[in-house]
């Protein structure tokens, strides 16, 4: 039997990247410059980016720290509080480097302290997105300390998602980093337009990786990683036929190593060093290579309403191990698998 030994496709665009700021952001950005061509750039600052303005300067630092000649693109987002009003949406609207709102739900994950706290309280807000075709962007997760933290995405789409969609049947929704069965069917078979990002790590593990053999800080990511059958399903839905609602979303997410490895361990994967190749081992484990490219380079683009990218990327079969840490600013950063050994190669 033949085997493939290097795919060429679209050069792919991460839908879903923390690229952090000053010495941490130079850090990082060569490492998704090096395989996306344009990223959906979370706005989870602190201070987080809340106006256009502050996305403006923000995309300033980005593009200072950009590699020469690598063409990266940031297409920036706002921070959703309480308090964004629809004079915001209009201004980022009209600003052409605002791609879309966050929703963080108060409290859900990393710097989130700002974010929404009930969403009855941005209706007009959200209304005006609606209007002007500016997608929000999900976090998908309750914050009731009475909901179990593996349940929370669930108990999201039935207590937010839906009563949202009745009201706002036009805006456009991206489902952040699904982790369930439940959004995985939900987004596959939902009408009107919502799309969703999947993680590599979330594709490649399930809950016991947190656990074995001890407690191992850098697989917790929010939302956490689930059950067996739940990562099934995303990779159903990633590989699968015919889902042009899902797409590449890295959630990419360095923390300094220490604070990973911490009595109170930050949540967040770091994936930018290596997320194509971790993607594609996943299309290559269930003989989906052929559909990878729908996945990494054409979907997203699709739903933003954006071309894809007219350069190719190729990734060829060759085994690399991945290093144990990288520079981060001051301190270091561990990528995930740190010291593991990977199939495929951005050639
Ligand atoms: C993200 C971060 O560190 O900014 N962490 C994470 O675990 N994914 C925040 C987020 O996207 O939830
Ligand atoms: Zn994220």
């Amino acid at each position: 039997m033949s085997q493939t030994d290097q795919i060429t496709i679209t050069r792919p665009d991460d839908w879903h990247l923390h690229l952090r700021d000053g010495e941490a952001l130079k850090s990082v950005i060569g490492h998704s410059a090096a395989q996306f061509r344009r990223a959906i750039i979370m706005p989870n600052l602190r201070p987080p980016v809340t106006t256009t303005e502050q996305a403006r300067e923000y995309r300033q630092r980005i593009m200072a720290a950009v590699p020469a000649g690598s063409g990266f693109e940031p297409l920036m987002t706002l921070y959703l509080t309480d308090n964004t009003t629809p004079d915001e949406i209009i201004k980022a609207g009209e600003s052409g480097i605002v791609y879309g709102v966050k929703l963080y739900p108060a409290g859900a994950t990393t710097n989130s302290d700002a974010g929404v706290t009930d969403l009855a309280k941005c209706m007009k807000t959200l209304e005006t997105m609606q209007a002007h075709g500016i997608p929000l962007l999900m976090h998908g997760e309750v914050t009731d300390p009475e909901v179990d933290i593996f349940d929370r995405e669930a108990v999201f789409i039935d207590r937010v998602l839906l009563p949202l969609r009745k009201s706002l049947p036009e805006l456009k929704i991206v489902f952040e980093h699904i982790t369930t069965k439940e959004a995985a069917q939900y987004v596959a078979q939902a009408e009107g337009p919502i799309g969703a990002t999947i993680t590599a790590h979330h594709l490649l593990f399930n809950r016991n990786v947190i656990f074995t053999g001890g407690i191992c800080p850098h697989y917790y990511c929010l939302p956490v990683l689930k059950r067996e059958e739940n990562r099934k399903a995303l990779v159903q839905a990633a590989t699968g036929h015919n889902n042009e609602r899902f797409f590449i979303g890295t959630d990419s997410a360095p923390h300094a190593k220490d604070l990973k490895e911490n009595a109170c361990g930050c949540a967040g994967c770091y994936t930018a060093l290596h997320a194509l190749e971790l993607y594609a081992r996943v299309f290559d484990d269930h003989h989906a290579l052929d559909r990878f490219e729908a996945f990494a380079s054409l979907n997203g683009a699709k739903f933003y309403g954006l071309s894809p990218n007219s350069e190719k990327i190729t990734l060829v079969r060759q085994r690399w191990q991945i290093p144990e840490q990288l520079p981060f600013g001051e301190e270091t950063v561990v990528p995930l698998m740190a010291g593991g050994i990977l199939e495929w190669k951005n050639a």
